[in-house]
């Protein structure tokens, strides 16, 4: 669709998550003219959900090395050893800055940062704030200083596509905004680089961690612009998410994995500790062996979730350390003090996504991307827990860096908007999200398989043929909204992630193939790069 009104800038960050908020701070810091865009209110993403903290090598004898080497465990073989590198090494002095920014950790009585432990750390090195509230504590203190620096904020307002010079080359976006006066409907912010900031892509699966924000906007947005994604197959299921019934739908609790790290116990319904014995840190190994651990136990004794045992932590510990959590389950009616809480895993972080050089440069000139929504290669084939945050933190602050020695350099030039990026998408009917939900838990979730996969892509194909021939629902007959705009970038990431899991014929970190229950290094120690096909498929 035509803009109905437009605006300048220097830098344009999709996303207001901590990702989006350090690349806008820093590079409104260096002089830039910076624009935030963010699909809700500022504090809506993923950051202010994330619960066990951020990981960084803070403590007495724990090094960037012992924390490069958990990280390259956990990633099965795929990290970029030098991305890692950059993010065990920049991380301490990057969450020092964000405390000087304002965010508060939670402190023993000598002063000193708090660490505790979560899945695949050797070490305790996981600073927490609010107990389990770390990222409702960074949201808050970057948004507090976003407001303060006065960097333009427009909320409310869904990306729709990138706007290119007609070379290819990154000149802005294309906004969808609502109730925001003169701002109303469709915009374009123009400006000199586009950071994407945008999130995961949870909301694919039909229960996940994630808010109902997780649509996967930028990596649909960086796929229709031509831009290379990488490494969608791996989604990580997160262990421990609070199981609410067979039929629990859209964003669940999180019990987050420090509630093991300090000494809660996985047990099946007879009180058996299964993780014990399957890996030297039993509870505590990385996510994706724990998330297995668990479908194998379900599976074996037939029923439909396990438990996280924490009783013995008392009703103190629970109350000061785990607030959030514990409010969580008592509104569900489960007592942590008196009972087990039961859990199963759910769809939790892409560890895939448009993929990006050391500075968070993706393959299209001028567009960036930080955060979930990028794939700098730091995760290889599963997160490391806590990882996430602080990826967010030094990528963002790398591409703010390269961003403004850039625009000071005269190597981003303002460039004119010749329109939207040449790939478009079928816009399905609104409520097309709960049928990709369906088909994506069926056959491309925790455990998949040649035919699971094949049934997954041909229902998705179905789909998008669906959306493409007719305006189900009046969707094309009527004005676009953003459920429109939301089911069409599900889709289009949906079926790429199909397609990259069909691809990857083995089992790697969190991509777990039934049919091909072994790691193949000679054949798959290799990422997948997808690009969109030139007619949108
Ligand atoms: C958690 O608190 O378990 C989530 C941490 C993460 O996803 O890194």
């Amino acid at each position: 669709p035509d803009p109905g009104w437009a605006i300048d800038a220097d830098v344009v960050v999709v996303g207001s998550g901590v990702a989006g908020l350090t690349a806008a701070l820093r590079c409104s810091a260096a002089g830039a003219r910076t624009v935030v865009v963010t699909k809700a209110r500022l504090d809506d993403g993923s950051t202010r959900w994330a619960q066990g903290g951020i990981a960084a090598a803070l403590g007495e004898g724990d090094t960037p090395e012992q924390h490069l080497d958990d990280t390259l465990v956990a990633g099965a073989g795929l990290c970029d050893e030098d991305a890692v590198r950059l993010l065990v090494t920049e991380g301490p002095a990057a969450v020092r800055r964000l405390i000087a920014t304002g965010a508060t950790f939670d402190t023993g009585a000598d002063g000193e940062i708090l660490l505790t432990r979560e899945g695949g750390h050797h070490r305790r090195r996981i600073a927490h704030a609010g107990g389990d509230a770390t990222g409702a504590e960074i949201s808050r203190a970057l948004v507090k200083a976003v407001h303060e620096t006065g960097i333009e904020t427009i909320e409310d307002a869904l990306v729709l596509d990138l706007l290119t010079d007609g070379a290819g080359r990154a000149a802005g976006v294309t906004l969808h905004v609502m109730g925001q006066g003169q701002r109303d409907g469709v915009g374009a912010v123009h400006a000199r680089a586009v950071v994407l900031a945008t999130g995961g892509m949870g909301q694919v699966f039909s229960s996940t961690t994630n808010p109902a924000v997780s649509t996967g906007d930028g990596v649909a947005l960086a796929l229709r612009a031509g831009a290379e994604v990488s490494d969608l197959e791996f989604v990580q299921f997160h262990p421990t998410v609070l199981w609410l019934g067979p039929d629990a739908e859209g964003q669940q609790p999180l019990v987050s994995e420090a509630v093991r790290g300090e000494g809660a116990h996985l047990v099946d319904a007879d009180g058996v500790r299964f993780m014990v014995g399957q890996h030297e840190l039993a509870e505590l190994a990385p996510r994706d062996i724990v998330a297995k651990g668990i479908m194998r136990r379900m599976r074996e004794t037939g029923a439909e979730h396990m438990y996280l045992d924490a009783r013995h932590f008392g009703r103190r510990m629970w109350e000061e350390r785990f607030p959030t959590i514990l409010a969580a389950c008592r509104a569900h009616g489960i007592d942590p003090v008196t009972e087990p809480v039961p859990v199963a895993p759910a769809a939790h972080y892409a560890s895939g996504g448009v993929r990006t050089d050391l500075h968070g440069r993706t393959t299209v000139e001028g567009l960036y991307a930080c955060g979930e929504v990028a794939c700098t290669g730091v995760h290889g084939a599963n997160r490391l827990a806590s990882n996430s945050l602080l990826e967010g933190l030094v990528f963002a602050e790398r591409i703010a860096d390269d961003v403004t020695a850039r625009l000071v350099g005269g190597d981003l030039p303002a460039r004119p908007a010749g329109g939207p990026a040449p790939h478009t998408c079928p816009l399905p009917a609104p409520d097309t999200r709960h049928e990709i939900q369906r088909t994506m838990t069926a056959g491309a979730g925790v455990l998949r398989s040649a035919r699971s996969l094949e049934r997954a892509a041909a229902g998705l194909d179905a789909l998008h043929e669906r959306a493409a021939r007719e305006p189900e629902g009046g969707a094309r007959a009527a004005e676009p909204c953003v459920e429109t705009w939301e089911a069409a970038n599900l889709l289009l990431v949906a079926r790429a992630l199909v397609a990259a899991a069909r691809r990857r014929e083995e089992t790697r970190g969190c991509h777990w193939r039934e049919d091909r229950p072994d790691r193949d290094d000679a054949a798959w120690r290799r990422h997948l790069l997808l690009r969109l096909d030139g007619d949108g498929t």
